[in-house]
């Protein structure tokens, strides 16, 4: 078995692609948004975090209180959380904070009773109008069912977020380890998902070779009857040139404790 990710929510249904930012500071149009996610249960001390490398800090996650939809913090997190600001800013004193709202443990149900979303009919338009920027996942999909930026949603409004984990899968037979390869499930104890450092700190131990494929963006490596696909520096290197190319704000990574010694960042 491969060690697992210690990332605990699967980041993020459908109707959470967007982490609403809040209208703090007013975009300028030669802003590159450098984001990056905090998640207190990673165990990762946010006075740890390499700030100067980000202009955003996003600190996850508040949760919302089923029958008074009031924001409310675990009492750990509380504490953690009351001084991130003061903390992240000693490295960094420009850097930007935002609370994170929602996350995989969230309860969906309690969120969709509020603006009732379900993927493809987010209020885009309102989202132009109100919003300074969405950032939208662009992983953790089979075939997306339709865009961001033909929805109606301004490309410098879009903050294009980069997985800092990947996913490890036992495969069927060794020998037939393409991509879309058939698999037998997780090759870890969970769910499967490593981060960015176990994969290469495993992959290394190994000696095995990442390859990468230019059809899918992405990059893997197998090891016996292990496939890990994931995202290692040239395919993070593609992926912002893209957003850059694209006149994206710029780029949000989830989770910064994923990152091996901020190779990533
Ligand atoms: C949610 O709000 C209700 C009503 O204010 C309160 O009684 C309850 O304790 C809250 N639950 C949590 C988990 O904060
Ligand atoms: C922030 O709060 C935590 C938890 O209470 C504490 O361990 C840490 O020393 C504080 N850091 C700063 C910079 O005040
Ligand atoms: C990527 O992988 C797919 C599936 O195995 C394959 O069909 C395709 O040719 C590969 N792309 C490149 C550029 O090698």
């Amino acid at each position: 078995m491969l060690p697992s990710s210690s990332m605990a929510p699967k980041i993020i249904l459908a109707a959470f692609f967007v982490i609403f930012s809040l209208k703090f500071y007013s975009a300028k149009s030669e802003t590159w948004v450098k984001g990056g996610y905090w998640y207190s249960g990673s165990g990762f001390p946010s006075s740890d975090i390499n700030s100067a490398l980000f202009t955003h800090l996003f600190c996850a996650f508040a949760d919302v209180n089923s029958t008074s939809y009031e924001l409310f913090l675990s009492a750990s997190d509380e504490k953690e959380f009351s001084n991130f600001t003061d903390t992240v800013k000693q490295k960094n004193p420009s850097v930007s904070t935002l609370l994170s709202i929602g996350g995989g443990n969230a309860k969906y149900s309690t969120l969709s009773t509020m603006p009732g979303l379900d993927s493809g009919s987010f209020p885009v338009k309102e989202m132009e109008q109100y919003l300074d920027w969405a950032n939208v996942m662009a992983y953790d999909f089979y075939s997306p069912q339709w865009a961001w930026i033909s929805g109606g949603l301004s490309s410098n409004k879009v903050v294009l977020n980069l997985p800092f984990y990947g996913y490890a899968w036992t495969l069927a037979n060794a020998q037939d380890n393409g991509i879309g390869a058939p698999a037998t499930g997780p090759a870890t104890t969970e769910d499967g998902d490593m981060s960015y450092k176990d994969i290469r700190d495993y992959v290394l131990s190994y000696g095995a070779n990442i390859l990468y494929n230019a059809t899918y963006v992405v990059n893997y490596c197998t090891i016996g009857t292990s496939w890990i696909g994931f995202d290692d520096v040239e395919v993070v290197k593609i992926k912002v040139a893209y957003a850059k190319e694209k006149k994206l704000l710029g780029y949000n990574a989830w989770q910064i404790s994923h990152d091996d010694n901020w190779i990533l960042s």
